[in-house]
């Protein structure tokens, strides 16, 4: 195996393919774990998981354009190359695959993935319609140009890894799709790139997302509705600041209405100050009668 302290970094895919390529004659199973940079605790839990199950580990950094609307934040999001490659450094890295636009949407670039189902559930993709397809499309080309046996995908972006799974499904891509769990701060909120933008007062509500699902989940073990709980929850949120995109109780695995006794997921999407947050949280559906619908 590789020096894990010293990953090869490989800006084209014929250099990713070259230092793959013996990596496969020998047997060796590879894991990808895909990533837009700017790491945290969250994807190095990611790279650990890859490398619990695989011989070889590569992580791709590629701040994807195709995924941002216009009015989004491509421009400003973080680009900490040197730091990254610091960060992958401690926790065993075969190989970082870094593609700039050029490489991966070369002048004459003309395809592009149209999905439907978990893609369409009405979350993510009510507010940001061009979002999914720039992930597919990316997603595709990474696991073929990686093609690797296992890729890891963060569960904080619950819809995107079950859009991901559809993908590889349809297109009959030969990769295990996993993700992985969530990785919080000390008090409950989920690590995002995205979290530095944050001011300081944001940042110290910013938890309460997470803390009004948990609170659902525990008012879904005794007499409340979901419907009123999340009412409940949004009406609190919102008087600590925030702008709901949505707060829905969803089936786990369709991402569409959740039949009560399925395992379901609740997800939200909230605004706080010019920061988009996301988040989810399992619900285990069995032993819960009474709440049949969101
Ligand atoms: O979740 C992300 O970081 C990105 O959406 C991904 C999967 C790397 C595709 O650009």
């Amino acid at each position: 195996m590789a020096d894990p302290a010293s990953p090869i970094c490989c800006p084209t895919v014929a250099a990713i393919r070259a230092v793959a390529a013996p990596w496969r004659e020998a047997g060796e199973r590879l894991a990808l774990v895909p990533t837009m940079g700017a790491l945290h605790e969250g994807h190095l839990s990611l790279v650990r998981q890859a490398r619990a199950q695989a011989d070889r580990v590569v992580v791709s950094i590629f701040v994807n354009p195709a995924q941002f609307a216009p009015n989004e934040d491509f421009s400003s999001y973080p680009r900490q190359l040197q730091r990254d490659l610091d960060l992958l450094e401690t926790v065993g890295v075969d190989a970082v695959f870094t593609p700039d636009a050029a490489v991966m949407y070369p002048a004459g670039f003309a395809t592009t993935i149209s999905l439907q189902g978990p893609a369409a559930a009405g979350l993510e993709d009510a507010s940001r319609p061009i979002f999914f397809n720039g992930v597919a499309t990316v997603v595709a080309k990474l696991l073929i140009q990686v093609a690797p046996d296992l890729a890891i995908f963060g569960e904080k972006d619950f819809q995107q890894l079950a859009v991901i799974k559809q993908l590889v499904l349809d297109l009959d891509l030969p990769v295990l799709v996993q993700g992985g769990p969530t990785m919080r701060e000390a008090d409950g909120l989920a690590m995002s790139s995205r979290n530095v933008y944050l001011s300081e007062t944001e940042r110290a509500l910013a938890h309460l997302l997470f803390t009004s699902m948990q609170k659902i989940k525990a008012g879904m073990a005794g007499a409340g509705t979901v419907a009123s709980l999340i009412e409940a929850a949004v009406a609190e949120l919102e008087q600590a600041g925030f702008r709901i995109d949505y707060l829905v109780l969803r089936d786990a695995v369709t991402l569409g209405q959740w039949q009560g006794q399925s395992a379901g997921r609740l997800l939200v999407a909230a605004w706080l100050g010019k920061t988009r947050l996301i988040d989810n949280l399992a619900i285990d559906g069995r032993g819960l009668p009474g709440h049949s619908k969101e």
